[in-house]
């Protein structure tokens, strides 16, 4: 489709803003009361956009992102804008333009036999996960932003979340996409085939982008059996270590059937009991770590709970744990499974701290915590980490807080911020990690992460960006 403007039309001129609107329709085209959509959910990043652009279907992307080739507008493509580093909002320049993909939230088909389902970029994860459970189906991608997170920011960030021990991160969940490129074209891959070898696997390329290299508005998604019991056990233990030898234990007696698999340090647990009232811990005592664990099966529920019950008594035999409560109705679960998610809330409200995404090899979990620790407390006396996260995928949120609790050290977060994620980071690479497991590069580590990828590897994603994107349109100044 020609640009709508005209070619003499200028960035931020009202010319572009009714070109805009003749695509999408007048209001669709929002510049008014728009801080919402230019701030990160971290209210780290503050942007000014052109405008925030609405489209209803792939044909208005692909009118808008031609208009915008046209005239050298950049765009960010956005989503559920829950992404921690930065990735959905714009630059300060008044200059990009936000294609924001909520309204474009149709679930296309639902296949039960082909175990599939063909949705629009902007379904919210937690809608796509009841529309697979009305058809005896799961669909297994599960964060705590899971009700304002979108499917095309879940896989622009490849995110990862609490299922991905048995399932995989969203790499693993999507059969196939359709991209509008920088260019304005449209590539249609909307395949649900479990098997095609006919050249370079594209869509991967998507997968993970942040948006970089093109704006997907639908995918074909993988879904499985909806298990037929589950079980949620919360367990107190001495170490990361303890935990490891858990998860061996666990994996090894119930399978795949083992789920999640996340660490909680007592002091994450102390933020939620503190911040995020009523929740108190189900233990008497304290204990210095805790693991949340669920088990899904297709089975009978007894046989489960008999086998849950074994492997717990087995790990309290071998001392791997201390305690363990098992949650007795779904109720419980949830609300166990509720304090986990509120770990990030309860440290906002805590006071501002540095966070942290790393991977790290599982077994190296122990000395990478022993060794980030000691660094830090030499560089920082007092310092207090917060740590959780997905242990069972060596995926850690080695956050950390100032020595003291009060909102008048976010001054300290602010200037130590690099020196900070410098020592994690450090650790990080010392064990073959990786900065980022999972949330991406986005804004926040788009330097950072020079540090760590070798010249060859940043050159080959260089080059990339520049064959299919060569004007450097499609979310600049993110990831490289
Ligand atoms: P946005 O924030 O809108 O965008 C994220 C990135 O994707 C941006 O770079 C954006 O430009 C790009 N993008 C968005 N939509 C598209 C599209 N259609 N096409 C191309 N690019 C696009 N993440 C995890 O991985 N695991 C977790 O466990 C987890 N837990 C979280 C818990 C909380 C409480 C919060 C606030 C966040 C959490 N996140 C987690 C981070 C975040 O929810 C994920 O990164 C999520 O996948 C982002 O989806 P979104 O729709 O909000 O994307
Ligand atoms: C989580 O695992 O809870 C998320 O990745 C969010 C966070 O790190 O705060
Ligand atoms: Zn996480």
């Amino acid at each position: 489709m020609p640009p709508a403007g005209g070619r003499s039309t200028e960035v931020g001129s009202p010319g572009m803003i009714e070109a805009l609107r003749a695509i999408v329709g007048s209001a669709q085209v929002l510049t008014d009361d728009i801080a919402t959509y230019a701030i990160d959910a971290r209210k780290k990043y503050f942007g000014k956009p052109l405008a925030v652009v609405k489209p209803g279907n792939t044909a208005e992307v692909a009118a808008v992102v031609t208009l915008c080739a046209a005239h050298g507008v950049a765009v960010v493509p956005q989503g559920g804008n829950t992404g921690l580093v930065g990735g959905g909002v714009p630059d300060e320049s008044g200059t990009q333009l936000i294609i924001n993909l909520s309204r474009m939230n149709r679930v296309l088909e639902v296949d039960p036999q082909n175990n599939t389902m063909t949705v629009e970029a902007g379904c919210i994860l937690q809608n796509l996960q009841e529309t697979a459970a009305t058809h005896g189906r799961l669909f297994p991608l599960s964060l705590g932003a899971e009700g304002s997170c979108e499917i095309g920011g879940n896989i622009s960030t490849n995110a990862g979340g609490v299922q991905v021990l048995r399932y995989g991160n969203t790499r693993e969940l999507v059969l196939g996409l359709e991209v509008v490129l920088p260019s304005g074209q449209v590539w249609n891959g909307l395949r649900g085939l479990r098997k095609d070898n006919t050249g370079y696997d594209l869509k991967q390329l998507f997968i993970g982008a942040e948006g970089t290299l093109g704006i997907v508005t639908a995918a074909v998604l993988k879904l499985f059996p909806l298990p037929t019991a589950t079980q949620t056990a919360f367990m107190a233990l001495g170490s990361p270590a303890k935990a490891l030898d858990l998860l061996t234990l666990m994996k090894g007696r119930l399978g795949e059937r083992v789920t999640a698999f996340e660490l909680v340090s007592d002091f994450a647990l102390s933020l939620v009991e503190k911040h995020v009232p009523p929740f108190v811990s189900p233990f008497a005592e304290r204990h210095p770590w805790y693991v949340l664990c669920d088990l899904a099966d297709g089975r009978d529920a007894q046989a489960l709970a008999a086998d849950l019950e074994a492997a717990l008594a087995a790990a309290l035999e071998g001392e791997l744990i201390t305690d363990a409560v098992l949650a007795k109705s779904e109720a419980e679960s949830q609300r166990l499974w509720k304090m986990r998610e509120d770990i990030t809330w309860a440290q906002v409200r805590e006071g501002r701290n540095v966070k942290h995404d790393v991977s790290i090899p599982i077994s190296k979990i122990p000395q990478f915590h022993a060794a980030a620790h000691a660094a830090l407390e030499a560089a920082y006396p007092g310092v207090r980490p917060v740590v959780f996260g997905h242990v069972g995928d060596g995926n850690l949120h080695y956050n950390v807080a100032h020595p003291t609790a009060t909102h008048s050290e976010d001054e300290w977060v602010g200037r130590e911020w690099e020196s900070v994620s410098r020592i994690v980071h450090d650790c990080a690479a010392r064990f073959n990690g990786s900065i980022s497991a999972e949330h991406g590069l986005g804004r926040m580590k788009r330097e950072e992460i020079r540090r760590y990828k070798s010249e060859v590897e940043l050159s080959m994603m260089r080059a990339i960006k520049a064959a299919l994107d060569p004007a450097g349109l499609m979310n600049p100044g993110k990831v490289l």
